[in-house]
């Protein structure tokens, strides 16, 4: 073969590659709404920055007659491109090849590109679309599995791991993502289930879609196994270049501060006046922080999961910030099971990758009740608790109104190493709202007040009285819980000059195997 012969079989064979599965299977993908594996990894990268990795490949396997059936690449496309000019290694599977599913040959390009990933430093995006195992190749598909799955394990809060589910991701599949830091899920054509609809009906009788047992809407909403949900490709793959531009490439470096054009000395005179008089009205929290935070742009995580508390990456002075708040907006703010472990998970995300922490407190406590209890709120209240506690980066805490009992300590106190703890002069810092400390404190002689109009009386006085002592910042101030009571309209100074401050911190934990955070 001359020269110019083997440069057109080099041509040829790429060509053949990129076709995937074929024509026919490339129609039926986009007809399904879906980008393929290419497209895809195409509107990820900067422009010609993809190098691919493995595209001769093919399986070794025999059985079932898969000697005939063999597609250069077997199912995925692996390599690294640029995102704004950052490295960041992809894995994206080809469903138009036997349904993306995962061969032992398939399962090597991930962990090859992964291996690396991981000794450059460098983030890894996985797009799933995939019917999982290559049931042809048995019991070597799920070792295949695990090989994938011990990777995330250990790129666990070393470098960024993005997860796109964009077609099926079912039975033991769903576990990488799951290990990831982040789950993006499209509406209407992603799914995500462990036992899918069929054997669920075999062994529980429940008749589900898969849409109703494992859809984007399910994931985003109840389950919370999906931080985000999109309405199509496109969205999430510009989700995935926004998500990590707030984070550094892996853990030994800082999130990139990028160009601010939003004025550092912007004060907003609203906020003195959003909280509202009466202590038990509620407001929107995402009003407070698009007016603290450059130029409005906030990206939030789970945004439709546990509303009850807000969390999400936003900048200050260029500088990627995680914030959490409470949102007195959706069930008074209130700390259950489901919140707890949503702002848990995204203080560690925070911690693992150098991303100082802004939280804003307006708790009324823990929500009380036998469901919440059976359900173990102790354990997961614990959870939010132990990784505010646990985390070392730079954490600002501003208590905007209630902050009450437990869930005082467990929003970032200053005890569990809040660095600069402020307050607004609207804060009521206490064991808990005047009206269960009167219940308990005169629940005797409430009683004994026979004369209704009386009682009520006797109540709200009692009340007032309790308010004016405990429910405001002053008490806490006077023992140094907090640092500072602020004007609100100065709170984005405030919070920028502390970050600021902060910025060259430096805490550590005790050596140890690792924590024994409560699961
Ligand atoms: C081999 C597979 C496959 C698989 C799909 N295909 N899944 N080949 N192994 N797991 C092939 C199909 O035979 C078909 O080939 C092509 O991919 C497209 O599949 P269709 O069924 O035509 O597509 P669609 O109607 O869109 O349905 C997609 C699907 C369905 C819902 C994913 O294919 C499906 O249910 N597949 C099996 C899912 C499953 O049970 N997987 C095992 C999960 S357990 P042709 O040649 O006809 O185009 C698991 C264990 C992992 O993964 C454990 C890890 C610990």
């Amino acid at each position: 073969m001359s020269s110019h012969e083997k440069i057109r079989q080099l041509i040829e064979l790429r060509e053949k590659a990129k076709l995937g599965g074929g024509e026919k299977r490339i129609e039926a993908q986009h007809n399904k709404g879906k980008y393929t594996a290419r497209e895809r990894i195409d509107m990820l990268f900067d422009e010609d920055s993809f190098e691919e990795y493995d595209m001769f490949i093919t399986h070794r396997s025999t059985d079932f007659g898969l000697d005939k059936e063999k597609y250069l690449g077997d199912g995925v496309v692996t390599g690294h491109g640029t995102i704004d000019g950052r490295v960041v290694y992809i894995f994206s599977q080809d469903f138009t090849v036997m349904g993306g599913s995962l061969s032992e040959t398939h399962a090597h390009k991930i962990c090859k590109i992964m291996d690396q990933a991981m000794k450059v430093g460098a983030p890894i995006v996985g797009i799933n679309d995939s019917g999982g195992a290559r049931i042809q190749e048995g019991v070597r598909s799920l070792a295949a599995y695990a090989e994938i799955f011990q990777r995330n394990i250990m790129a666990s809060g070393v470098i960024p791991q993005i997860s796109a589910v964009f077609g099926p991701c079912a039975g033991g599949a769903v576990y990488s993502p799951a290990l990831t830091d982040a789950v993006i899920m499209t509406e209407k054509t992603s799914y995500m289930f462990v036992t899918g609809p069929k054997v669920t009906k075999t062994v529980t009788g429940e008749d589900i879609s898969d849409e109703d047992l494992g859809g984007a809407t399910v994931h985003s909403t109840k389950s919370g196994v999906a931080h985000f949900r999109v309405e199509d490709e496109r969205e999430g793959l510009l989700l995935i270049r926004k998500l990590l531009e707030y984070l550094p490439q892996n853990n030994l470096e800082d999130p990139v501060v990028t160009e601010n054009t939003d004025s550092i000395e912007r004060s907003d005179d609203i906020l003195n006046t959003t909280i509202p008089e009466n202590p038990n009205q509620p407001y929107d929290v995402k009003d407070i922080i698009y007016s603290i935070i450059d130029s409005k742009e906030f990206l939030e995580v789970h945004r439709h999961y546990a509303k009850n508390i807000v969390v999400g990456f936003a900048k200050f002075n260029g500088m990627p910030t995680g914030i959490v708040a409470n949102q007195p907006n959706f069930l008074a703010g209130v700390l259950d099971i489901d919140a707890s472990k949503k702002a848990a998970r995204f203080v560690r995300f925070c911690d693992c990758f150098n991303v100082p922490i802004v939280t804003l407190v307006d708790v009324p406590g823990f929500l009380p009740g036998s469901q919440q209890e059976y359900g173990g709120i102790i354990t997961n209240g614990a959870k939010l608790m132990f990784a505010y506690g646990e985390a070392t980066v730079p954490k600002v805490t501003i208590t905007l109104r209630k902050s009450y009992g437990g869930a005082h300590d467990v929003m970032s106190c200053k005890q569990l190493r809040g660095d600069i703890n402020f307050a607004w002069p609207s804060a009521e810092i206490a064991v808990m709202g005047p009206k269960g400390a009167i219940e308990i404190l005169e629940g005797k002689k409430i009683a004994s007040i026979t004369d209704g109009r009386e009682r009520v009386k006797y109540i709200a006085e009692k009340e007032e009285e309790y308010r004016e002592m405990f429910a405001n910042p002053y008490e806490a101030a006077k023992y140094g819980l907090i640092d500072d009571i602020i004007e609100p309209r100065n709170t984005r100074f405030r919070i920028i000059r502390a970050l600021q401050t902060l910025a060259t911190k430096k805490d550590v934990n005790p050596p140890k195997k690792h924590c024994n955070i409560p699961l």
